[in-house]
């Protein structure tokens, strides 16, 4: 049986596109019973509507409150039947209420090698400050910013030479692959958390021999 997710997003979209693409592959087994997106015209949901994926906009801006938006946004994901909250370029803080009532069923992706870089702009800071290695990282969400217990972490070496963009699109293709299969081991029931320790437990798939340029831990299944 499919894993139903709903999907938080407040942009461009394309780690959302990445589920749909490998769920319509068959290679991600879980349902997109929801795309749900807090800024009007976000590309996002024009994403969703070409997938054919249910899609609402909810204007944080009309509400008198963060916590009223998101009593508003768990009603909606209730409604959808979703299991699991997927959080992906989901730029606002959740309050402790939207977090209990999903709570250890929030996943979240940022983009840099957690604990170092939380905030919103990750790679940015991480090639400011000169590290020679980042990344991104899959995590259970809790009721602090980007301090859930890590699923899966993808490092890239930092190239001094090459723009900001340049790098982003390296770290942002390798999201593409490790968003898809942290949330494959949810649907598979794989993933058990001990503390902040993340096992993930044995399944039937090979795993795949690592690329050049990256290291991906622990390493990506066949289809990743
Ligand atoms: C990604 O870089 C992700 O790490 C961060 O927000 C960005 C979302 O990108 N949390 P997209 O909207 O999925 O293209």
């Amino acid at each position: 049986m499919s894993l139903k997710i709903a999907i938080l997003a407040s942009g461009n979209g394309s780690n959302a596109e990445a589920f749909f693409e490998r769920i319509k592959a068959g290679t991600l087994d879980c349902e997109a019973a929801l795309v749900l997106c807090n800024r009007p015209g976000a590309r996002v949901l024009e994403r969703a509507e070409k997938a054919g994926v249910p899609h609402i906009c909810l204007d944080h801006k009309e509400y008198a409150s963060r916590e009223e938006f998101d009593r508003a946004m768990i009603a909606e994901i209730k409604k959808a039947g979703a299991e699991i909250v997927v959080l992906a370029g989901y730029m606002r803080l959740l309050s402790n209420e939207f977090i209990s009532a999903f709570a250890g069923k929030i996943i979240n992706i940022h983009p840099a090698l957690l604990p170092a870089f939380p905030g919103l702009s990750g790679a940015a800071d991480a090639k400011a400050w000169g590290v020679k290695i980042t990344g991104c990282t899959v995590h259970f969400v809790d009721e602090i910013m980007d301090n859930g217990p890590v699923i899966i972490q993808a490092a890239v070496p930092v190239n001094a030479a090459e723009s900001l963009e340049a790098l982003q699109m390296r770290i942002h293709k390798l999201e593409h692959r490790i968003y898809p299969q942290a949330l494959q081991w949810l649907a598979e029931k794989r993933l058990k958390t001990v503390e902040r320790q993340v096992h993930l437990l044995p399944g039937s798939r090979q795993t795949l021999a690592p690329d050049a340029g990256s290291l991906v831990w622990p390493p990506l299944e066949e289809g990743f």
